[in-house]
């Protein structure tokens, strides 16, 4: 594992307070109350999340015991009975909120939908029954794989009302990706549409579908359910294939929400770690909502006449935790946007904000750098007045960002949260509390109140401010994964016994590097492990280098990450070829291609490199510490005395 650094931020000091009027009338008012609410759940936790479950959610039968705790295995809210979908819907229906907007919805085309509570209500009920006509019961798994339109969430929100696990597969999956998660999941029936808008083209979700499942190769599936997005021609199997408008008319709109156990499983999403084979992260349904809900109450301050923006896809967690259920939970109007950053519209984002007042707005580094580069004309040209609070989420965002961020789109008015989280937590664990918690440029601030965070050596013990670390947690919380889907012991391994347990004491390992400073402010340092974040989207090179060396002509592969301007990070391959081919412009595009073709494109190497043999140690183990070195084009720093050949190191400095 390498030891974070990152220098620029070392020197970043700018402290911004909360806005004096914005932290009057939020949530959580001043520091002194955040260090009270964190202290307080500090020395009882249990007793924190039990009063929030009691005052925040609905419960059809009240918890035994708020945490039974067997590590790494926990269960809150043991024997609890609620509905997450009731809680999102339902309870909103006897309160002036029934006809609130709950989903606004922008196509990448322009067209939009509003849906009041009652219409979601309507829809999602409908969508539950036509997953019982296909067969759907509780505890099956129903495979999501849509483009960014209403029906995503309806049909989320649909499995979970009848007790069926989603698993959500981003849409920029390829084929072979869907169907490997399609297995892992055992899904029995596919939720789909004929096809997506991305950046002006159409994405033929439908036809990727009907690939994956050739053949019969993933045989526990049964159904597809096909939402009409783009009306292009698709193939529809007469015994499997159902058209989600006609069966729509076909069922009723009354389906009472099932009771389920606190702790049965909600959705599976699959998630990059270091092995080739991505992992089914586990989440299940009162922790879950609890966390999601009471994290989205206060960072991102929501207050009734709130519009609220995630720029997030559903693909991710960022869209299950913070577009559907946490906002919805809240009886928030959250907004759904179709559309990505592109050329061809450099005003989108802005234009969506404009249209519908949004007053917090939650996107991506990634996304605020493309914006940048792309002229402050645009947001300028905008009414953005509408806006309050601004947040960051899925990578480090760089203090030059940050500010811009704040200046340009929010005015030099608005908080910014910057969120640091993760699949497996569920929901966001460090981050600014924007009525309380003053802000510096490119740190995440401070750990969510019941979140005791902590930056450890490999010992398991802290380690001073301002030194590098790994980030921890040191106790349960309740949105935390359970499991990983089918595999406990790599659970147990990825994330509780990379420091070794003392005393019974088990620390959950984030597989992050951090730094705390003078203040207790966490300055998160990127992945120690062999996952990169490109675009904030999370890539293991285990599984690009698996995917590069199903190609014949590929013998070995290694993927490291290079810093990017635009992405953050982008992929660099180190390939060595088959005895029988020799390097071309033409191969070289082929085996880009082909990792499109196994994953998507989200994994398309920025370059490959072939090589005549890659710098490996003694043992054996390809030295990818070297390779990340020669990809960012620095000297090679650290021990290089383990190699087994010095001169495969020279030659590819000299290629
Ligand atoms: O490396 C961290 C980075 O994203 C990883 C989690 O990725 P994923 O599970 O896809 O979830 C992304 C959205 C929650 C983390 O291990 N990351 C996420 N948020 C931040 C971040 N790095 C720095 N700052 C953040 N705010």
């Amino acid at each position: 594992m390498s030891q974070p650094t990152i220098e620029s931020i070392l020197q970043e000091k700018r402290l911004f307070q909360p806005p004096a009027a914005f932290s009057q009338s939020a949530h959580i008012k001043s520091l002194a109350d955040y260090q009270r609410l964190y202290e307080k759940a500090k020395a009882d936790p249990q007793t924190f999340w039990a009063e929030l479950a009691e005052t925040e959610l609905d419960w059809f039968q009240k918890w035994d015991a708020v945490l039974d705790w067997q590590p790494p295995f926990a269960k809150w809210f043991v024997n609890g009975k609620l509905n997450i979908s009731h809680n999102c819907l339902d309870r909103h229906l006897t309160t002036w909120r029934r006809n609130k907007a709950a989903l606004i919805w922008e196509g990448e085309p322009g067209d939009s939908r509003t849906f009041t509570y009652a219409q979601l209500h309507r829809e999602v009920c409908q969508f539950a029954n036509a997953l019982k006509h296909l067969g759907v019961q509780k505890g099956d798994r129903v495979g999501i794989y849509m483009p960014m339109i209403p029906e995503a969430a309806i049909a989320m929100l649909a499995c979970a009302r009848i007790g069926a696990a989603h698993t959500v597969v981003f849409g920029g999956f390829s084929a072979e990706a869907l169907r490997d998660r399609l297995i892992d999941g055992q899904v029995k029936v596919v939720v789909t549409a004929d096809g997506g808008w991305r950046k002006d083209a159409i994405v033929p979700l439908k036809d990727q579908v009907d690939k994956a499942l050739a053949d019969g190769s993933v045989p526990s599936v049964s159904a597809t359910l096909v939402v009409k997005r783009t009306g292009q021609g698709v193939l529809m199997q007469g015994d499997r294939d159902y058209w989600w408008h006609e069966l729509q008319s076909q069922v009723s709109a009354n389906c009472p929400a099932e009771p389920m156990d606190s702790e049965d499983l909600l959705f599976i999403l699959y998630t990059s770690g270091s092995t080739g084979k991505p992992k089914g992260v586990v989440h299940t349904t009162g922790g879950y909502n609890l966390y999601t809900h009471i994290t989205t109450k206060w960072i991102f301050d929501l207050q009734d006449t709130d519009v609220y923006w995630c720029t997030a896809d559903v693909g991710w967690i960022t869209g299950h935790s913070y577009i559907v259920y946490g906002p919805l939970s809240n009886g928030a109007t959250t907004v759904m946007y179709e559309g990505a950053p592109r050329a061809s519209n450099p005003g989108c984002f802005w234009d969506v904000i404009e249209k519908h007042g949004v007053n917090v707005f939650y996107t991506a580094p990634t996304a605020i750098r493309a914006f940048i580069k792309m002229g402050n004309e645009h947001p300028n040209a905008r009414d953005l007045s509408s806006l309050r609070l601004l947040g960051t989420v899925g990578e480090p965002i760089n203090p030059e960002s940050w500010i811009w961020y704040q200046q340009v789109i929010g005015g030099g008015r608005c908080p910014i949260v910057d969120t640091w989280w993760q699949t497996e937590t569920g929901g966001i664990m460090i981050t600014a509390l924007p009525g309380a918690i003053p802000t510096k440029p490119g740190s995440a601030t401070l750990p969510f109140p019941g979140i005791l965070a902590d930056v450890i050596d490999l010992e398991g013990h802290s380690v001073g401010a301002n030194e590098g670390g790994y980030l921890a947690v040191r106790y349960p919380w309740p949105g935390m994964m359970r499991t990983i889907y089918g595999d406990p012991d790599r659970f147990r391994r990825t994330y509780w016994e990379h420091i070794p347990p003392q005393d019974g004491q088990y620390i959950y390992f984030a597989g992050d590097g951090a730094r705390r400073d003078e203040d207790g402010y966490y300055w998160i340092m990127g992945r120690v492990d062999d996952v990169i974040n490109v675009a904030g989207h999370r890539l293991g090179t285990m599984e690009i280098e698996s995917a590069l060396v199903s190609h014949p002509s590929v013998a070995e592969a290694a993927v490291v990450g290079k810093p990017d301007e635009l992405k953050g990070q982008d992929i660099v391959a180190f390939v060595t070829l088959e005895g029988t081919y020799s390097p071309s412009d033409e191969l070289l595009r082929e085996l880009k291609q082909h990792v499109v073709q196994e994953i998507g494109a989200i994994a398309r190497p920025g370059e490959i490199r072939f090589a005549d043999a890659l710098p490996k140690t003694r043992s054996g183990k390809i030295m990818r510490r070297l390779l990340r070195d020669l990809a960012s084009g620095v000297e090679i720093s650290g021990d290089t005395s383990t190699l087994e050949d010095r001169s495969v190191l020279e030659k590819l400095r000299e290629g």
